[in-house]
């Protein structure tokens, strides 16, 4: 049986962040990826619909929920409301992984190739969509959803690509707690009123950036691991940890990684190690411990 003929296709990547989570906030750097695991969408012929089998969702564009009014505005934007788009979601939802930006990028492009827009419209949707999912984004998720590689992240400068002289794996693990942005950022605001010393950890994950920055530039993967546990060290400081990352940190580095670190804005959501030859081995402890992960690449822009 042949199914409706595919009109367009688009790929979103997913987005770790490196190092610099709620220091950005505060106009430091971050460094942040577009990782190998994202999104994909294919268009076929229809009326604005949406399915997702693997977050079991399904919208519309005229729905009124917020993935339809996103779905509405992509499709608004790029005059595409007589389309359907089926997505492949490995990646998973509201983990801090960048999962609305990368399905905004995924139906966005297929979108814009069944009907021949160009990357400027194709981007000016993703934007909308965004607005639509998270008020003012920093435009760091749409970045690295649509660019890939890694970037360095600043809010007057957005997003400089920056050079990876080797792919490395990175485990992801899940806490399957969703993180909740705009708390854990108020939280750590609080805190750097009351309390300066916490101002000063802010600015010690800025200084983090250059360093794993260069550290990607020569290859040193040890060095990047151990900035990632120094990182999460800092960000543990700031109280955006919690039991279940304390757990996935503790079993990755158990497990042979040479470091971890939350990722994102913390108090849930997704912690990432570096652990060359040991993958497999951070994946199973995880596991053992009544969590789930992935891996993925990491990998400079291609050109
Ligand atoms: O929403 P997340 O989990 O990708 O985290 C965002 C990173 C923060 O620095 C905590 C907030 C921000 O707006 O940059």
């Amino acid at each position: 049986m042949t199914g409706p003929a595919t009109l367009g296709r688009g790929f979103g990547h997913g987005k770790l962040i490196l190092v610099g989570e709620h220091a950005v906030v505060y106009d430091q750097p971050a460094l942040a990826a577009g990782i190998s695991v994202g999104i994909t969408a294919q268009a076929t012929a229809g009326d604005g619909a949406l399915s997702v089998p693997a977050w079991s969702l399904s919208a519309r564009a005229d729905d009124g929920t917020t993935v339809g009014r996103g779905l509405d505005a992509i499709l608004k934007r790029l005059a595409a409301r007589d389309l359907d788009f089926r997505l492949e979601a490995p990646l998973p939802a509201r983990a801090g992984l960048g999962s609305s930006a990368a399905m905004a990028v995924a139906i966005a492009r297929a979108a814009a190739q069944a009907r021949g827009r160009s990357a400027a419209d194709e981007a000016a949707a993703v934007a909308d969509a965004e607005a639509v999912f998270h008020g003012s984004p920093s435009g760091i998720d749409a970045a690295a959803a649509s660019l890939g590689g890694v970037g360095r992240f600043r809010r007057a400068d957005g997003w400089q690509a920056v050079p990876v002289l080797q792919a490395m794996t990175i485990c992801v693990g899940l806490t399957g707690r969703p993180r909740d942005t705009s708390a854990q950022v108020a939280n750590v605001g609080r805190l750097r009123e009351r309390t300066p010393a916490a101002g000063k950890v802010l600015a010690l994950i800025g200084e983090l950036c250059p360093v794993a920055e260069h550290a990607l530039a020569v290859g040193d993967i040890d060095g990047l691991g151990r900035l990632f546990d120094v990182a999460h060290g800092l960000l543990a400081a700031l109280r955006v940890s919690s039991p279940e990352i304390e757990t996935l940190v503790h079993g990755a580095r158990a497990a042979g990684a040479i470091g971890a670190k939350l990722t994102g804005a913390g108090g849930g959501g997704a912690v990432i190690a570096l652990a060359p030859g040991h993958e497999k081995d951070v994946l199973a402890r995880w596991r053992r411990d009544g969590f789930d992960g992935f891996l993925t690449e990491i990998a400079g822009a291609r050109p």
